[in-house]
Order: structure tokens, then C-alpha cells, then sequence
């Protein structure tokens, strides 16, 4: 299975519905939202009761990518608002094990993510509980980085972890991927690829979207 998510935080905020349906039809697999609280990083973005608007104008997946401090707090709220996947920082999660298992008893695929200078070792023994990987691939906060290159072995390493303990998780690469990078990140073992300015900063949507596909298929 490979996927594209396009991050809406490269969308035109004003039109996030419109934007949402634009890339839908071009192709989107799930819709990848960043949700920021100014404290695990420099930036605010949207919550919950923008999620519940934007629930009602797609039916595809919604994957909640919450960069926020004590995630523990909102999950039910996100879960409520019509979140399909629900992503915790370890960083953020003194509890992860818990914070992971409510996820799921509210019915929700759960998954936990890594910034580039946190070690896989961090989730080894909750991998098996894991639905999804998050390995971010720039420092959370901003849309439009640059993929940082060492964060490339550590995908590799990733798909490894997942395969030598025959787990399910699946796994997800966010940050700085386009259309360059792209079949780099495939043959690292990558299946779902978050991308924000590549396809919302793309004169065609369709074009880039069915660009990506082409290369990771291969
Ligand atoms: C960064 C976010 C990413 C970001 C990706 O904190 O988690 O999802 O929007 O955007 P691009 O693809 O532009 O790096
Ligand atoms: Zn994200």
C-alpha cells in the first residue's frame, strides 16, 4: 500500500473545503492535518471544531497529526470531530502506551511519530500496538522545509524495525517530500507520504499527485 496525503497547511486556509474536494479529485488518498498549540511548536494551527466543519465536506480518511503538548487531553475531541487516524508525538506522551490504547478503545487507528532527533528506540516496544509510524523527515512546526537528508536512513531503519518484528504498522513519511525526493523515500520502505507544499504550491493538483503515484508504484 502507498498513499498520498496532502497536508492542508499549505492550502488556502480561507477555502479549506474547496481545497479539500481540489485535491480529492486529484487523487488524494487521506487528507493529512496539522494540528499545532504554540507550546511542542512555534506554530497554532486548527482543532477540533474546524476538523467537525471539514468532516462533512470528504469522505476521505482523516489523518490527525497532533503536534501538541499533553495529546492525552484531546483525543476524545479529535476522535468526536471525525479523525480516522489519531498521531501522538513520543515526545509529548509521558504515557504513550495509554494515550495509544485510548486512541483505539474510541475506535480510531493510532499512531505515534518521531522528530528527526528522536531515536527509533523510543517506540521498539510499543511498535506492535502501533496502527502507523510517523517519522518526520524536518523539525514539526512549519509547512514548506526541506527534507533533511540523514532522516532518509532512519526510514530505512524504520521499514526494518517494522518488518524484522513482523508488525502491521504502517509506515508514514512527513515533511519536505516532492516530487525529487519522492522515489528515494519509496525505496526506503515508505507507504504513506505526507505532502503539503509540493502538491498545494503545484499549479495542478491532479498532475503532481498522479506524478507521485507513478513513482512510488514502481
Ligand atoms: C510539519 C507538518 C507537515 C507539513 C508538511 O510540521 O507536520 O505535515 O505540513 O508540509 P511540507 O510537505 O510542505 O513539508
Ligand atoms: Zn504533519
Amino acid at each position: 500500500m502507498k498513499l498520498i496525503a496532502p497536508s492542508i497547511l499549505s492550502a488556502d486556509g480561507g477555502r479549506l473545503g474547496e481545497e479539500i474536494a481540489a485535491v480529492e479529485k486529484a487523487g488524494a488518498d487521506w487528507i493529512h492535518i496539522d494540528v499545532m498549540d504554540g507550546h511542542f511548536v512555534p506554530n497554532i494551527t486548527i482543532g477540533p471544531a474546524i476538523i467537525t466543519s471539514l468532516r462533512k465536506t470528504t469522505a476521505l480518511p482523516f489523518d490527525v497529526h497532533l503536534m501538541i503538548d499533553q495529546p492525552e487531553n484531546h483525543i476524545e475531541s479529535f476522535a468526536r470531530a471525525g479523525a480516522d487516524i489519531i498521531t501522538v508525538h513520543v515526545e509529548t506522551a509521558n504515557h504513550l502506551h495509554r494515550t495509544i490504547d485510548s486512541i483505539k478503545k474510541l475506535g480510531k487507528k493510532a499512531g505515534c511519530s518521531l522528530n528527526p532527533s528522536t531515536s527509533l528506540t523510543q517506540v521498539e516496544e510499543i511498535l506492535p500496538d502501533l496502527d502507523l509510524l510517523l517519522i518526520m523527515t524536518v523539525n514539526p512546526g512549519f509547512g514548506g522545509q526541506q527534507f533533511i537528508k540523514n532522516t532518509l536512513a532512519k526510514v530505512a531503519n524504520a521499514r526494518k524495525m517494522i518488518d524484522t518484528r513482523s508488525c502491521r504498522t504502517i509506515l508514514e513519511v512527513d515533511g519536505g517530500v516532492n516530487l525529487k525526493n519522492i522515489a528515494d523515500i519509496s525505496l526506503a520502505g515508505a507507504e504513506i507520504f505526507v505532502a503539503g507544499a509540493s502538491v498545494f504550491g503545484s499549479s495542478d493538483y491532479a498532475a503532481t499527485i498522479k506524478t507521485m503515484k507513478d513513482i512510488i508504484k514502481c
